[in-house]
């Protein structure tokens, strides 16, 4: 395995929670935004996407993120690394390379689950998940990383805002599952005013 970072690992736990009622299901699809070398889309092939013809689609410039450089994280061949470590399931995995502005308006299938983990601004976290809603099948997870994630003092480049703007905009369309470091929620069918969220983060 080729992995530099690890930056799932800590979620593990919530998401054995979140994920134990899709675990092994046949068919079940699930499209990640933002997979950097695979890590969290290895977890969800080794430990959900087990079912008969299961599979997973990653959306990644596979260029890295604005705060990768600062870091003096090495994002030269991303893409093969991350080639490497989804290898084992390969059949399982459709890669889409681009921004995914561009890419999630052309994407046809639905999704089971969408996990939100790629430009960390709040306007680019907010249009991943306007673009991934209409992906996401009634019932299905919308995951949130980095909620409280809080590297940069202008609060706009940092994913919170977008993710309360997403809450706010569409409260009482879906049910809230957990808010942590993570938010996830599921869709509903049809807008229930009695179901709105009025977790203290988002007064
Ligand atoms: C935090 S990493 C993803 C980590 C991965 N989910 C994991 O847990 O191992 C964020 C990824 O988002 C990608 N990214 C940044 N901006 C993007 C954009 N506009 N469209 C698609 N991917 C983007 C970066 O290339 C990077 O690989």
């Amino acid at each position: 395995m080729a992995f530099t970072q690890d930056w799932f690992s800590k979620n593990i736990p919530v998401w054995e929670r979140l994920f134990a009622p899709l675990k092994g299901r046949p068919n079940l699809q699930i499209l990640e935004i933002g997979s950097f070398e695979g890590r969290s889309a290895c977890w969800l092939l080794e430990h959900v996407l087990t079912g008969e013809g299961a599979g997973i689609d990653c959306v990644d410039t596979f260029m890295g993120s604005m705060e990768n450089a600062a870091w003096g994280i090495d994002t030269t061949q991303l893409f093969e690394r991350f080639k490497e470590n989804t290898g084992p399931w390969e059949a399982r995995v459709t890669a889409h390379v681009g921004a995914s502005d561009a890419v999630l308006p052309k994407l046809t299938r639905v999704f089971d689950a969408v996990y939100v983990d790629g430009s960390h601004t709040a306007k680019d976290t907010l249009s991943d998940a306007v673009l991934a809603w209409r992906l996401l099948r009634i019932g299905g997870l919308l995951i949130f990383d980095d909620y409280g994630w809080n590297l940069y003092p202008d609060a706009e480049l940092n994913p919170k805002p977008g993710i309360n703007a997403f809450l706010h905009g569409f409260n009482g369309w879906f049910e809230l599952v957990h808010i942590g470091y993570q938010v996830a929620i599921r869709k509903c069918a049809a807008y229930d005013a009695t179901r709105k969220n009025r977790a203290p983060e988002l007064k």
